[in-house]
């Protein structure tokens, strides 16, 4: 697909072009389109570029200088032609705009007025004697599609006037967040598939007929014809007291602007409020507001001179969905979450999105390897929400749901809408135990899924300090849990309360911390007690801990107040503290000595040859041993990525940021030898 900003040949050109009216065509049809609107704004560009260098090879179909790209058709005939706008991306070029315009006018523009761009779509609605009597869709401009059987459903958009009058309004229609929203609940219940973006959500409900069920859609006026005279703003004014809904009931109200730089200062608060808007913008649209500067800049044969869209960032993209992924909450929740290939959205790198729950997945159809669309509005995180089935290749794969708690690997109540472990809150209980007792943590032989089950079921155990109290007669109450099993079991625990401090954090599984982090922060304090008493300032000295994952370790602790409380008590972890990185050779104590010294190292995927069967703790230990720092995320920092088998979105950032990939046989090449001598 070519959306680069130069295109080199004719060649170039033409598919360029091919690209853009096929895109244009789908964006008009139905309002979906295969380009996010940033790429297809940037298409044109390129083409419009390339035509202004090669006058005489403009093609026929090109998309420039038409009004919805040459798209769109309609069989009835509009009274006045519906124009588009002409863009600007900047605030440059936004003052080159008025500058044109004033240069033609001969004089400085009186008035300007800033409104919101609103991203839906052009209708005309005509009235007479204040009854609306017809709805057209803007079609090429000057013919467009009857859509009045959909009147009804479009709120803002009045059935009579408040008062008599022959006219017609012209605005955008647009689903709202909210009616988006419900809308594909609807369309879900239903058995049919999400709207893709509210745009086209819009656009399908318009044209539909016959649908068994509602959606309802917003309208906005912004012009009229048969009311002339009327400067912009007081037309505004006008077509809300005869009904209309108008962007004056919004945050991001039309704003009447004596000097450009009101006019600049006005697009930044209503860009600034974007996110807190009810419903879509894709920029901001500034027009001259006195008839008499309009009449005198009159318009070109696709947008008016006297207008402009000041554009803003797309906040959706269309990505590749790579990898799904299914996270246990506090309560069980089993929520799937989305990891895409990397998406700049307005200035932010987009890695991960959210996903509906299982029952939605499975409805959108989603796969593996889809394209599909994603959207980061405002602050709120992002969000998978349909795939573009037409693009599909035949590579794509199911996703895999999973049969069993990935937490703690009991079964799935899969009947209400959100999966949960059938342990509820329990679920972290058990796991906790089961991850306490693991060979990195504790290590207590004996305790696996099963006799932590039990004890959590029996009300023996809650968390890890429990098992640090209980006793033989306790545990024969039981099932299959003979005499020699307790005494083993027993033994094991009591092994454990003499495990080094650090193990005994670790097994703590304090967000933000494993191993390598346990062993900092027990070297540093020296005691559970000293750990319990850390506050956000002491902490964040600890090597690698820093401010916020400080912040993060002390809200956690104050979690686990309890259970620390219960450890001290049981004086569990009074142990010296193992080595913070374990001395190779005769490196000196402080000295970050070998091939990987002080350098920031990720694993991901799976292990091959000789480090097939090393956790991905031993993994780390292997490399704090040669010297490095293991991290779990790819970040600037990261000197290294160790990238096994079947290596997904890390991989993906690593190449990104240039980052150095070793294979597992690489690595252990570079690090073995040291580690040996
Ligand atoms: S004025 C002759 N004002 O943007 C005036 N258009 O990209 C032409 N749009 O076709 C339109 N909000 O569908 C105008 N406040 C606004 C708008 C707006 C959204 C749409 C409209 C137009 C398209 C051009």
């Amino acid at each position: 697909m070519t959306t680069r900003a130069d295109l080199a040949s004719s060649a170039d050109y033409a598919t360029a072009v091919a690209t853009a009216v096929s895109a244009a065509g789908d964006y008009y049809r139905d309002g979906s389109t295969p380009l996010g609107d940033d790429e297809y704004d940037a298409l044109v560009r390129a083409i419009e570029a390339w035509e202004q260098q090669h006058p005489d090879d403009v093609h026929p179909d090109s998309p420039t200088g038409k009004v919805a790209g040459g798209a769109a058709v309609g069989d009835v005939p509009h009274s006045v032609p519906m124009l588009s706008l002409d863009n600007v991306f900047n605030d440059e070029e936004l003052t080159h705009f008025a500058a044109g315009l004033e240069r033609r006018l001969g004089r400085q523009v009186g008035a300007w007025c800033v409104e919101p761009k609103l991203d839906g779509l052009a209708v005309a609605a005509r009235y007479q004697g204040g009854r609306l009597v017809q709805m057209l869709t803007r079609g090429d401009g000057l013919a467009g599609e009857d859509i009045t059987h959909a009147a009804d459903a479009v709120l803002g958009l009045p059935a009579t006037l408040t008062e008599p009058l022959d006219i017609e309004l012209r605005g955008e229609v647009l689903l709202t967040t909210a009616q988006f929203e419900t809308a594909n609940e609807i369309r879900i219940a239903h058995g049919a598939a999400p709207f893709a973006h509210p745009r086209s959500g819009a656009a399908g409900t318009l044209r539909a007929k016959d649908r068994p069920y509602r959606i309802e859609l917003t309208f906005f006026a912004y012009s009229a014809i048969g009311l002339d005279g009327l400067g912009h703003s007081a037309l505004l004014e006008t077509l809300a007291a005869l009904g209309a809904n108008t962007a004056a009931s919004t945050a991001a109200s039309p704003l009447r602007c004596e000097s450009l730089e009101q006019v600049h200062g006005r697009i930044a608060e209503i860009t600034a409020l974007r996110s807190a808007l009810p419903f879509g913008i894709d920029g901001v649209v500034i027009k001259a507001d006195s008839p008499e500067d309009q009449f005198q800049a009159g318009h070109g044969s696709r947008a008016p001179r006297w207008a402009v869209a000041r554009k803003l960032p797309a906040e959706h993209k269309v990505t590749r969905l790579l990898e799904v992924e299914w996270n246990v909450g506090r309560t069980g929740v089993i929520a799937p979450r989305a990891v895409l290939e990397p998406v700049n959205i307005d200035g932010v790198i987009v890695t991960y999105a959210t996903l509906h729950n299982p029952g939605d997945i499975a409805r959108r159809d989603l796969m593996l390897g889809d394209q599909v669309f994603v959207y980061r509005a405002g602050d709120v995180i992002p969000r998978v929400e349909a795939p573009l089935v037409d693009q599909r290749t035949g590579a794509e794969k199911p996703i895999v749901f999973p049969e069993a708690c990935p937490r703690c690997g009991d079964a799935i109540d899969t009947s209400g809408q959100r999966w949960r472990c059938v342990r509820g809150r329990g679920c972290q209980a058990v796991a906790s135990v089961i991850y306490a007792a693991g060979r990195d943590q504790l290590d207590i032989e004996g305790l696996g899924r099963t006799r932590a089950v039990q004890l959590v079921d029996s009300g023996l155990v809650s968390d890890i300090a429990d098992l640090f109290t209980l006793d033989k007669e306790q545990l024969l109450t039981l099932e299959r849990m003979g005499d020699t099993s307790a005494d083993n079991l027993l033994a094991a625990i009591e092994q454990a309360r003499g495990a080094a401090l650090n193990r005994v954090f670790c097994a703590l599984g304090v967000r933000g911390t494993g191993r390598t982090m346990s062993r900092r922060i027990a070297a540093h304090f020296g005691s559970m007690a000293a750990i319990r008493a850390a506050d956000v300032e002491t902490l964040a000295v600890v090597d690698g801990v820093g401010p916020e994952r400080a912040r993060l370790v002390v809200d956690e602790l104050a979690d686990l107040g309890p259970v620390l409380d219960k450890l001290i008590a049981a004086q569990v972890g009074t142990t010296v503290t193992e080595p913070a990185t374990p001395a190779v050779g005769d490196a000196g104590e402080d000295a970050v000595a070998g091939p990987l010294a002080g350098q920031s190292v990720v694993v991901t995927g799976s292990m091959t040859g000789d480090l097939a069967s090393l956790s991905r703790n031993e993994m780390n230990e292997l490399i704090e041993r040669a010297g490095g720092k293991a991290s779990s995320s790819v970040s600037k920092r990261t000197a290294l990525l160790v990238a096994g088998e079947k290596a997904g979105s890390k991989r993906a950032k690593a190449e990104d940021l240039g980052i150095q990939i070793l294979t597992p046989e690489e690595f252990a090449a570079l690090v073995t030898d040291y580690l040996h001598r």
